[in-house]
């Protein structure tokens, strides 16, 4: 499973990327205003860091607006996926894109019938929403799985990005359930890392290394 850091914090990406914790970044329009940054000098710094993938999202609501701003950010660097919303507008957007070679991630999916349109119009990406399906008492997991299961029935490529992951089990979860990729916040990866039988552990081992009175190097 790949790794997205699902922020604009230019930061959080270098030290990921420190940590080879990241195969990606994506963005949207709240993380850009969170960042308080002017949108395309940003997403050129983040290309800057990484050569994976950098979805940039588009704020026009009509298909020729999606398109003349999604040009624009697929301009800035090789690496810009130009990240849309799963509207009638926004396929459309998608399926020019896709001719044209520019990789798209489509956005704010919340049923597998969006994620089934949005593989037939060639979308790169889907991003399904899980943490806001399960805020509103859905599973979003469950959207994870079937459209899991739609894609393989049928042979689709676009990849599964499981998006507004919140939390290290939704990490688990969405591996189980086989999402190509998961955008995750920055903390969440880290907190991947932690058990506290392994701070147990070194706890130990460091203790008795002491003891020891020897040293390495
Ligand atoms: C990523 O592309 C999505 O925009 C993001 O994961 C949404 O997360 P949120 O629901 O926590 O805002």
């Amino acid at each position: 499973m790949k790794f997205f850091v699902d922020t604009a914090i230019v930061a959080e990406i270098r030290d990921l990327a420190e940590y080879g914790l990241m195969d990606g970044v994506t963005t949207n329009p709240s993380l850009i205003a969170k960042s308080g940054r002017d949108f395309k000098e940003v997403i050129a710094e983040i290309c800057g860091i990484t050569d994976g993938p950098v979805s940039a999202e588009v704020a026009a609501l009509d298909a020729p607006g999606m398109l003349a701003e999604g040009r624009v950010l697929a301009g800035i660097a090789p690496n810009v996926v130009v990240k849309l919303p799963l509207t009638l507008d926004g396929l459309k957007a998608c399926r020019v894109f896709t001719a044209e070679g520019i990789r798209t991630n489509v956005t704010l999916c919340f049923s597998a019938n969006q994620a089934l349109l949005a593989a037939k119009a060639g979308a790169s990406y889907i991003s399904p929403f899980i943490g806001r399906l399960d805020d509103i008492n859905l599973d979003g997991m469950e959207l994870i799985r079937e459209i899991r299961q739609i894609y393989d029935n049928y042979g689709f490529e676009t990849e599964i990005l499981a998006a507004s992951i919140r939390s290290a089990n939704h990490v688990r979860e969405a591996a189980l359930a086989g999402a190509d990729v998961g955008t995750v916040p920055a903390k969440v990866i880290k907190a991947l890392a932690a058990h506290p039988l392994t701070e147990c552990g070194l706890e130990q081992f460091s203790k008795d290394w002491a003891a020891t009175g020897q040293s390495i190097l």
